[in-house]
């Protein structure tokens, strides 16, 4: 495998640790001396650039969160002169501005190499077709996957996401190795797939590449089984770059490798911001170590996970799947709950499909969560009423609080076409 690494992986961690001192001190000075925010900021904490002498010194400086992004919009947070700012992405908040990120050719190349890395770390290699589904625009997933396979030399199919009959005669026709697509939308890939009398593990499709949204080593059994493919997980955000960010090697499928030669990681715990050991859950904060059009300093991702060693790649450590961000945990009559912790259960229960819901209203001043969760299309009556019962009885046992659950018919609940929404909140005014 070694002579499949490029220069950035076969560092030492030794020679690594060098690198990344380095160009964390170049980026706190870059992002001091250019951007008004982060001035301000060092300012405040009594810190200037040269302050930083170890990668531990970076815990002194000051946090970054998306409502700064948001208070800098559209261009604030940028380091660099308009004309040098080869592209724009933003992500759609769900309420009021999206968060507006930007490359510089430099950065566009550092992106196209950090993808390619993942995919080749997937088991892609130059030749190979990649059918891309994530959607094109504004958002990260289409373009950012597009480039990363050009650089790798595979031949792309920048299919996007939707006109989801079109995407399966694609996959016939053009016959990929590989496909890039968030895993809510590759389930209703293989819907259509049924749908349309093709079997889907007969197609010529070997590995999927899938992020964007969290999921769960039941959901990558269901795929790999269904598809008969190897299922990776992708990591990335628009703000530290997009796609590529971390990635998990097919070979060893033990969680993401950070590729730290450009993201400098740490987790923190959520309330009081100190920095975790190594293995302790909290959360991912990431500083960007070679970014020109937006350097990122210690950006907090909302993101939930717990630092590994490195395996496969040994200098770079590895993240655990991303179970959680802390905007969708619901708390319920003081239980925290997190949309993965019903999928693990949904897709264990027998005659369910892998198709669920969340929905909460109100009773009152109570905060009520029902489960929606679709029958398979073979599933008995006797079958359904059976499955509601294992999933209240296994959110109750497992998780520690009752909820409602509703097997509804086959094909009810509405289908992904990117990143999918799990929670639908009826309780103010709905
Ligand atoms: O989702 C970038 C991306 C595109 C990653 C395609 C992977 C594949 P944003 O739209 O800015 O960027 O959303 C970033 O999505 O903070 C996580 O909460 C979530 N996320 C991304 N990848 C994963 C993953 C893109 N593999 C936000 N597992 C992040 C869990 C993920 N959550």
């Amino acid at each position: 495998m070694a002579e499949t690494l490029d220069a950035g992986e076969r560092m030492s961690r030794t020679e690594l640790a060098a690198l990344q001192v380095e160009r964390l001190r170049a980026t706190l000075h870059h992002a001091y001396e250019n951007v008004g925010f982060h001035r301000q900021a060092f300012d405040k904490a009594g810190l200037r650039p040269e302050d930083c002498r170890t990668l531990g010194d970076l815990a002194r400086f000051p946090f970054t969160t998306k409502a700064d992004l948001r208070d800098n919009y559209p261009f604030g947070m940028f380091a660099v002169d308009r004309s040098r700012v080869r592209r724009v992405h933003a992500s759609s908040g769900t309420t009021g501005l999206p968060t507006v990120v930007g490359y510089t050719d430099r950065d566009l190349d550092t992106w196209a190499d950090v993808v390619a890395r993942s995919i080749r770390a997937a088991g892609g290699r130059a030749g190979h077709t990649v059918h891309v589904a994530y959607g094109y625009g504004l958002f990260t997933g289409g373009l950012g996957a597009h480039y990363g396979a050009e650089r790798l030399g595979c031949t792309v199919v920048p299919a996007s996401g939707g006109m989801t009959a079109r995407q399966v005669r694609l996959i016939q026709d053009f016959r990929p190795e590989i496909i890039m697509v968030t895993p809510s939308y590759m389930l209703t890939l293989l819907d259509e797939f049924e749908r349309q009398g093709v079997d889907p593990r007969s197609t010529s499709l070997k590995v999927g590449i899938f992020g964007a949204e969290p999921w769960t080593e039941e959901m990558r059994r269901e795929i790999e089984e269904r598809f008969a493919i190897d299922a990776v997980d992708i990591y990335g955000l628009s703000e530290v770059m997009g796609p590529g960010v971390a990635q998990e090697c097919v070979e060893t499928k033990d969680g993401l490798h950070i590729w730290a030669d450009h993201f400098y990681p740490e987790v923190v715990d959520p309330l009081t911001g100190e920095v975790l050991p190594d293995g302790e859950q909290g959360e991912l904060v990431f500083t960007s170590l070679t970014k020109e059009a937006m350097p990122v300093v210690r950006y907090r991702t909302r993101d939930l996970t717990r630092l590994l060693p490195g395996t496969a790649r040994p200098a770079f450590r590895r993240m655990e799947k991303v179970t959680g961000r802390s905007d969708d945990m619901v708390i319920l009559r003081g239980v925290n709950l997190f949309p993965t912790q019903i999928e693990e259960i949904v897709l264990r229960t027998p005659g369910l499909a892998p198709h669920f819901q969340l929905r909460l209203t109100r009773n009152g001043r109570l905060d009520v969560l029902t489960v929606r969760a679709e029958a398979r299309a073979d599933a008995t009556r006797e079958e359904r009423a059976e499955a509601a019962r294992v999933v209240a009885a296994a959110v109750k046992d497992g998780i520690g609080v009752s909820v409602g659950v509703e097997v509804v018919d086959p094909e009810t609940l509405e289908r992904s076409v990117g990143k999918i929404k799990r929670i639908v909140d009826l309780r103010d005014g709905g």
